[in-house]
């Protein structure tokens, strides 16, 4: 592990400077604003980093930014010092060669990096308690160990109210490349404060080791299928996109791309060119943090709900992608920087992926009754954005799709090792189905919480819900049979705390009431929410208090430059709850006309099957934001067919 992590500290590859408010942090910028905050001398040595990035300045200054201007370029630095137990949020201006504001937190620290894991792993096989407890699992060789690190949610009672907990279970390698999660240390965790190194062992007793092997590698499966032939995309002629910097520009679309620590990929000033009509839609669009929350109350499982965005860092869990195997033909890759608990930066190529996707029909319609019987057919295409990341256990995609219509669309893709418990005798529950031969995997929830600043041609936007009701039968309704859509605009922030409800075709639209389209109607977008549950955890529960924002599947708040964070951002960790969106919403605030937020929070209980087993296919989740009434027609009119429909 030591290694590895020095490994991971390559030089940082040299960044082209900012020129833009928007633009990630360089390499050096990163190692000038460690430096420059290093030589006030606030930092103790046991102090360590865990993000740093470009603060984003205000709104008004970056809509109003002209190319070539210059800007207080602000670098934020979070870590935590172990001497003092306590982390720290500092801001750091570059313009100015300053500390521009330093804090201390109170509440909630720094998220989790690679030093607290290497804290972890060498406080515990120091500790003679935790070896006692592996040994007495008949396991002689401890190099054969994997300790997992967990987020520990809140310290141990018997730990310090300010440690800087993390929760270890551990698994059996029977050989260094193998799947080790075939094989849990059933029963056995550990409360560890990585700051003072005290420990708390549970054991809850020992459970035979499976024996079945759960291999998924190439070189490792038994056999691999034949008969599938190549699929080459070419395009032959190169992308039908434009990259600039971070700038990207995909017919009619321009937009944005960055990643920050806690909310992965971040899009940003989403416009569309309405034939030479430059027309905003979203300022800003991420996903602001996710939670997962376990139901089975078994004393390996119950107390896990990973806040993957902000206690773990999910940006920095970000994949280099491979051409040919994470995504498919001509691709562009956004690289980033990660800031590592040394203040060293590390360079990720391949962060980001930009490509084009063939998504089959966008429109067709045959009419042999005209003397134009041939079908009129477009091909359609997306524009993908998409990242990929590895927390433990899992993995993450999360995919932007844009296409020729006017619609946005979100999809994560969840894939890896669901969690896993020893079960005798193939004990079946109805909280940890069985999956395999002596496993049970438990009941979970993946709920994911998206931040969207709408500009849907200009800040004042509002929020209706829509909903189909059925008419009572009578002279307006002859046939016993009609139903309408009806229209209620969300007014306040507690009115704007809302469900999805496919059974009324419920969904949400962000209008601009000040815009009219060519019927004299409003422009607005609709967000199409897919089925998705709420967080099931009761509202008085840890989880719950932590993860307010799981609570609902809509939210709308006022635009405050501030307010980010679906639970606490790069402050997640270890926060005590009833912190972000839930608290933002609190306030209660009009939400009429004005600059709203919009949040979605969707997800996926997962109740595991064998087929998740040894790892699990991609399981998807997503919702759709598509133009109502935005355009006067079907923006598509204009696309050509391909050769191969126009002979
Ligand atoms: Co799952």
């Amino acid at each position: 592990m030591e290694q590895q992590a020095e490994d991971m500290a390559v030089a940082a590859e040299p960044g082209s400077a900012p020129t833009h408010p928007l633009d990630p942090c360089t390499g050096d910028e990163l190692v000038q604003a460690v430096a420059i905050l290093r030589d006030t001398g606030r930092l103790g040595e046991k102090a360590f980093f865990s993000a740093g990035y470009a603060a984003e300045p205000p709104k008004d200054l970056v809509l109003g930014f002209e190319p070539g201007s210059s800007w207080d370029r602000i670098v934020r630095l979070v870590g935590h010092d172990r001497e003092r137990g306590q982390s720290f949020d500092a801001r750091v201006s570059l313009t100015e060669g300053r500390v521009a504001a330093f804090t201390w937190i109170e509440d909630g620290q720094a998220s989790v990096a690679a030093d607290d894991y290497i804290a972890m792993l060498k406080i515990l096989w120091r500790n003679e308690e935790w070896i006692a407890a592996v040994k007495k699992r008949g396991i002689e060789d401890l190099s054969l160990v994997h300790i997992e690190p967990w987020v520990a949610g809140a310290p141990h009672p018997d730990l310090p109210a300010n440690a800087r907990a993390m929760h270890a279970i551990a698994f059996l390698h029977a050989d260094r490349a193998d799947n080790y999660y075939a094989r849990p240390l059933e029963g056995l965790s550990a409360h560890v404060d990585c700051d003072s190194g005290q420990v708390v062992i549970e054991d809850h007793g020992v459970l035979p080791m499976p024996t079945d092997p759960a291999e998924y590698a190439a070189d490792r499966v038994d056999r691999l299928r034949e008969g599938l032939k190549p699929i080459e995309i070419t395009q032959p002629e190169g992308p039908s996109f434009e990259v600039e910097g971070n700038v990207v520009r995909w017919q009619k679309w321009q937009f944005r791309v960055s990643m920050q620590p806690t909310e992965g990929l971040v899009l940003h000033d989403i416009r569309y060119d309405d034939d030479g009509r430059d027309r905003p839609i979203l300022y800003r669009a991420a996903l602001s943090d996710m939670v997962v929350p376990y139901g089975d109350p078994s004393p390996m499982h119950g107390w896990k709900h990973a806040f993957d965005g902000g206690e773990a860092a999910l940006g920095h869990a970000a994949n280099s992608l491979v051409n040919g195997c994470d995504c498919l033909g001509e691709i562009h890759y956004f690289d980033n920087f990660v800031l590592q608990g040394n203040g060293e930066p590390r360079h990720v190529p391949n962060a980001i992926c930009l490509h084009e996707e063939d998504f089959g029909i966008l429109w067709k319609h045959t009419n042999v009754f005209t003397q134009h019987p041939k079908p009129e057919v477009r091909r359609s295409r997306r524009l993908v954005v998409s990242t990929i990341v590895t927390l433990g256990n899992y993995e993450y995609g999360f995919y932007w799709y844009f296409y020729l219509d006017g619609t946005i669309q979100v999809e994560i893709k969840l894939t890896g090792m669901v969690g896993v418990s020893v079960v005798e005798n193939n004990a079946d529950s109805d909280m940890a189905p069985i999956i395999a031969e002596s496993i049970a995997s438990p009941i979970h929830q993946h709920i994911f919480c998206f931040r969207l600043d709408f500009n849907l041609d200009g800040p004042n936007n509002s929020v209706y819900e829509l909903e189909v009701e059925p008419l009572p039968p009578g002279a307006d309704n002859p046939y016993g049979s009609a139903f309408r859509s009806v229209a209620s605009r969300l007014g306040t922030e507690s009115e704007a705390q809302r469900e999805v409800n496919p059974a009324r075709a419920r969904h949400w639209r962000v209008v601009n009431d000040g815009v009219k389209n060519h019927l004299g109607k409003s422009v607005g977008y609709k967000l199409l929410p897919q089925g998705s549950s709420t967080m099931y955890a009761p509202e008085d529960s840890l989880h719950a208090q932590r993860g307010g924002f799981a609570r609902h599947n809509l939210w709308v708040t006022p635009y405050a430059p501030d307010e980010l964070d679906a639970a606490g951002g790069v402050f997640t960790n270890l926060h005590s709850g009833a912190n972000g969106l839930a608290a933002y919403a609190a306030a209660n605030r009009s939400v009429e006309d004005t600059d709203v937020v919009v949040w979605h929070t969707l997800g996926v209980t997962h109740v595991p099957r064998p087929e998740d087993w040894p790892v699990m296919p991609v399981e998807y989740a997503g919702f759709t934001l598509m133009p109502t009434g935005f355009f006067d027609r079907n923006p598509s009119l204009d696309v050509p067919p391909t050769k191969a429909c126009h002979t």
